[in-house]
């Protein structure tokens, strides 16, 4: 099986349990149904889901749950595209090869797109039958806290949006990254790492690996958005530079972002060294996120 084979298998898996949990689009209200659905069924890579599934297999065994937890990720995740896109934030008008979903649908029904998949998030980890009331209790907390202002998901796109135009510096863009990017993708490997009950030491190798991915996502993310156009992005590309934003090439310059995303890749191999052949998929998702077109 290659990497390829593997994520497309996760990706319908992702998609099926997404398709389950998310109200049709004949359900009424319908128009928010429809904004939720066009978002998150836009063609995004499933890089969280998929990394929470390969912890998962990387500790092994049965792991129940687990497609389940990892939706709730990429409900997050596309509910932070939705407002990272609006006017009053990045104001983007194409997101995963598409009109934003504020330009689809209007501002109000993608403020309320956003809010509906935070909350369902949630409302998905409370409902997962295969899973113990403890394992859900701590599910919950890791993605609230990853998605919370406390160097989280929404304390990172504060300090972004305050940074805008400011003087880039090692601190801030170190401060921007770790939460913005960072927690939510270290959170897909600690999600995993619980719904298949790991032990300390796998979870905090599990964790280090996230970390150092996380970190490599970002600087090539920040790559990407100078060096390749909005069709291969299915974004606004060169934005960043616009909107004086704290981006890793800005703070070090392309080349250097380049060497630092490859030793992130490496650091990470090493992270998951304790796995030996369970690590395998995890390996080359490193690879693939630093080796990336978009
Ligand atoms: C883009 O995330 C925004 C960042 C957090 C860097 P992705 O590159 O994972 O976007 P999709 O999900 O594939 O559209
Ligand atoms: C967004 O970061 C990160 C989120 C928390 C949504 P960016 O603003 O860099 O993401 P893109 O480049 O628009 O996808
Ligand atoms: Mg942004
Ligand atoms: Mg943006
Ligand atoms: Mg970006």
């Amino acid at each position: 099986m290659t990497l390829g084979d593997y994520i497309r298998e996760q990706c319908h898996h992702v998609d099926d349990a997404l398709n389950r949990w998310v109200p049709a689009e004949s359900e009424p209200p319908e128009t928010i149904h429809r904004a939720m659905r066009y978002s998150l069924f836009a063609g995004g890579k499933r890089v969280r889901p998929i990394l929470c599934i390969a912890a998962g297999h990387a500790v092994g065994g049965e792991v129940p749950g687990l497609v389940d937890a990892a939706c709730t990720l990429e409900m997050i995740h596309t509910y932070s595209l939705i407002h990272d896109d609006l006017p009053a934030l990045d104001n983007d008008d194409l997101r995963r090869g598409r009109p934003t979903c504020h330009k689809a649908f209007g501002e109000a029904m993608a403020i309320l797109a956003g809010d509906a998949l935070l909350t369902l998030a949630f409302q998905t980890l409370a409902r997962i039958e295969t899973l113990d009331s403890e394992i859900k209790a701590r599910l919950v907390g890791t993605l609230a806290t990853a998605s919370g202002t406390v160097r989280g998901m929404i304390g990172g796109q504060v300090h972004d949006l305050e940074g805008e135009g400011q003087t880039p510096t090692v601190a801030l863009l170190e401060t921007i990254h770790r939460a913005k990017t960072g927690a939510l993708l270290r959170a897909s490997l600690h999600m995993g790492a619980i719904c298949a009950s790991a032990t300390d030491n796998e979870f905090n190798a599990l964790s280090c690996y996230g970390e150092h991915v996380g970190l490599a996502f970002q600087i090539v993310d920040d790559i990407l958005d100078i060096e390749q156009p909005s069709e291969t992005l299915g974004k606004t590309a060169g934005k960043d530079a616009q909107q004086g934003k704290i981006t890793f090439p800005a703070v070090y310059g392309v080349e250097r972002s380049h060497e630092m995303a490859e030793q992130q890749r490496i650091h990470a191999h090493r992270a998951v060294e304790p796995f030996g052949e369970r690590a395998h998929w995890l390996r080359e998702i490193a690879d693939l996120v630093v080796n990336r077109r978009s």
